[in-house]
């Protein structure tokens, strides 16, 4: 089980929304209101943590481990929703989100393999911290920075949790958490720059409710992610470059075999995939 030990390292690093954060430093002077807007949609797509916990409880119902650690996980991203929530609250109170608009993100998610919905959150958790970092640069008042750095560190030790899983999964399921990861890995890796942003928010989820059935899209204002990312953090191709490394580099940990591009990771796909099912290796 791994859940007692992602605990007790969670919690060792755990930060204190009163103490951690330098509340005392914030400068009216370097907040403009663009910049709170986006503060306001990023503290609503975080609160999805709610649909996307509905979702792993329920899609992981044999696996009590996993749900376990699903509450630690739960905790820290309502937290993240949270502390984006009180910037707002203490400093630009008409821009906190209403309850109404932090509801209407909770949505039934359709079922889905457990395994590539985990590497999925896995991906996801690498391309927010990417994310964050990135806000953090493009912010100019010293709180906001702050708070989206913590919050960056917490998004690359949920990739490192889920990673543990991930490896879990690898000794007990071997070939079939082989070919999920690889498949997951190759589309959420193969991200160029005209493309949706990949990220658990951005995908659909709920067919009867297609096409608002994205985060993004119940979101106030519906296309402001792919806007933050291009015209206002300017998440280029360099920092998505970091991204697809960042996943290949977990990937050649994981399956102990080195991965230098996406292709190499597809290579790898098609040979486990071979391995399960050996008809289609012959007509191949
Ligand atoms: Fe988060
Ligand atoms: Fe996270």
């Amino acid at each position: 089980m791994l859940y007692p030990e992602l605990f007790r390292s969670l919690e060792q690093v755990r930060w204190n929304m009163e103490t951690d954060i330098p509340w005392g430093e914030f400068d009216p002077a370097l907040l403009s209101d663009e910049q709170a807007q986006t503060i306001r949609m990023n503290a609503i797509t975080e609160w999805s943590a709610l649909p996307a916990t509905e979702m792993f409880l329920r899609d992981n119902r044999n696996d009590s481990d996993f749900s376990a650690f699903m509450s630690v996980w739960f905790f820290e991203e309502q937290k993240h929703s949270l502390v984006l929530m009180e910037y707002l609250r203490r400093f630009r109170p008409e821009l906190v989100p209403t309850e109404a608009e932090l509801h209407n993100v909770r949505f039934e998610f359709d079922p889905a393999p457990p395994l590539e919905t985990l590497m999925l959150h896995f991906c996801g958790e690498i391309r927010l911290n990417h994310w964050y970092r990135c806000a953090a640069d493009w912010h100019t008042e010293p709180v906001i920075k702050h708070i989206y750095k913590v919050i960056s560190q917490d998004e690359a030790r949920h990739g490192g949790a889920y990673l543990r899983y991930m490896k879990k999964a690898l000794a007990e399921v071997g070939d079939n958490a082989r070919v999920a990861f690889a498949k997951i890995g190759v589309l959420m890796a193969s991200a160029r720059r005209t493309d949706k942003p990949l990220h658990p928010t951005n995908l659909h989820v709920n067919q009867a409710l297609y096409p608002n059935d994205t985060v993004q899209s119940r979101l106030p204002d519906p296309n402001w992610l792919e806007a933050w990312l291009d015209h206002q953090i300017h998440f280029d191709g360099e920092w998505e470059k970091k991204v697809v490394d960042r996943i290949l580099h977990n990937l050649s940990l994981l399956f102990e075999r080195s991965f230098e591009s996406v292709q190499e990771l597809n290579r790898y796909r098609k040979e486990a995939l071979a391995r399960l099912d050996p008809q289609a290796k012959a007509s191949a």
